[in-house]
């Protein structure tokens, strides 16, 4: 039995069954034995692989739309700069490198990464040494001034509480012991704050709140009503809220049973692109677009083939394999979205349409 299975089960023994969320977010999180604080889960070592991670263009194109961004800002002279969840920091370096090509936007920026995990901040100094960065744990503590945001894979591990229903009522779905082993059990009755439609399906639904992301979104949204700027949130999830049980865990590029062995396995939610736009209002919402899309838009195929060159065959291979897994409808492509959160002054963003 790891450490955290005995932590965990010890208080639901002592204290009745947790919330999902309640669950997620020690198994992610615990100071000691979470996820996130004992292990390195990037790329084909770890237990995961993101977009960043795949391949250089992710993070080079993301660059080329903040600087259209900039422009579409007024060219500020001065621009808040920011990255949430960063990971390794492979997105904001490769960002970085791309701005170096356009002088006057490289030294506009004020570059600022939000991160939880002090180990993660860690990994990140290594990744951008050289860089001027600096690190914040809350978006609040982000300074004032024109913004440019980015999240890629941040809202998926945000923690997500779950209902069932059952007899026509809504339940929290809470997790307990059954034969001293984790179980999903049902709670108290609740109802959970989604759309009538999604609250009027069948009995046996599971429906899912992030409210750490709607919250997350209705900071963003409170200062992108306020000030200019926008922020760039990809992640994989559905465009409108509906009902799914989208909990995963993944360990070593596999599925993993999500309440096996709490700590050692990654644990997300697909994410709810309308709850998320719900929550940011006054700032206005673009999309969801596709990533397929949006990166097509920004010219992925053009940077593939500037990247092969005049590379061998292997290595213009690899290239079109990793442009294929950001963009094929059955990859990457279309699972995973865009949604920007703008002033709603501005015009529409680049890969959006109005
Ligand atoms: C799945 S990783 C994504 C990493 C990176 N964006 C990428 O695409 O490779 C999630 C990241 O979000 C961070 N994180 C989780 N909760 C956070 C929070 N509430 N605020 C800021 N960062 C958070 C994690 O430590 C990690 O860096």
């Amino acid at each position: 039995m790891t450490a955290l299975t005995h932590i965990l089960s010890e208080r639901i023994r002592l204290g009745g069954p947790i919330t999902v969320a309640d669950f997620m977010t020690e198994a992610l999180s615990h100071p000691d034995y979470g996820y996130y604080t004992t292990r390195e889960p990037f790329g084909t070592e770890g237990d995961f692989t993101t977009a960043p991670e795949i391949s250089q263009m992710f993070g080079e194109l993301i660059g080329l739309w903040a600087a259209l961004m900039w422009q579409s800002l007024g060219a500020p002279r001065r621009l808040v700069l920011a990255e949430i969840g960063p990971g390794r920091g492979t997105l904001m370096a490769d960002l970085l490198r791309a701005a170096g090509t356009m002088p006057p936007f490289l030294a506009a920026l004020d570059v600022w990464l939000v991160e939880t995990s002090p180990r993660l901040m860690a990994r990140q100094r290594q990744t951008l040494a050289g860089r001027e960065v600096r690190w914040c744990e809350r978006f609040e503590d982000l300074p004032e001034g024109p913004l440019l945001l980015v999240a890629n894979e941040l809202f998926d591990a945000l923690p997500i509480r779950q209902f069932e229903k059952l007899g026509g009522v809504w339940h929290e779905r809470m997790v307990g012991l059954v034969d001293d082993a984790f179980a999903f059990v049902p709670g108290p009755e609740t109802t959970p704050d989604l759309p009538a439609e999604v609250l009027a399906a069948a009995d046996g639904s599971i429906a899912e709140i992030c409210p750490l992301g709607r919250a997350l979104a209705a900071a963003m949204g409170q200062r992108l009503g306020r000030e200019p700027g926008m922020a760039l949130i990809i992640d994989y999830g559905h465009p409108f809220s509906a009902v799914g049980d989208t909990l995963q865990a993944v360990k070593r590029h596999r599925f993993h049973p999500p309440l096996d062995q709490p700590g050692t396995a990654d644990l997300t939610a697909h994410v709810d692109f309308e709850a998320l736009a719900s929550a940011a209002i006054p700032a206005r919402a673009w999309g969801p677009v596709p990533q397929g899309q949006f990166l097509e838009a920004l010219g992925i195929q053009t940077r593939a083939a500037m990247l092969a060159g005049d590379a061998g065959p292997k290595v213009a291979a690899d290239i079109a394999g990793q442009m294929r897994r950001l963009i094929d409808p059955t990859e990457m492509g279309t699972l995973f979205k865009a949604l920007v959160l703008a002033h709603p002054a501005l015009p529409a963003p680049a890969g959006f349409v109005s």
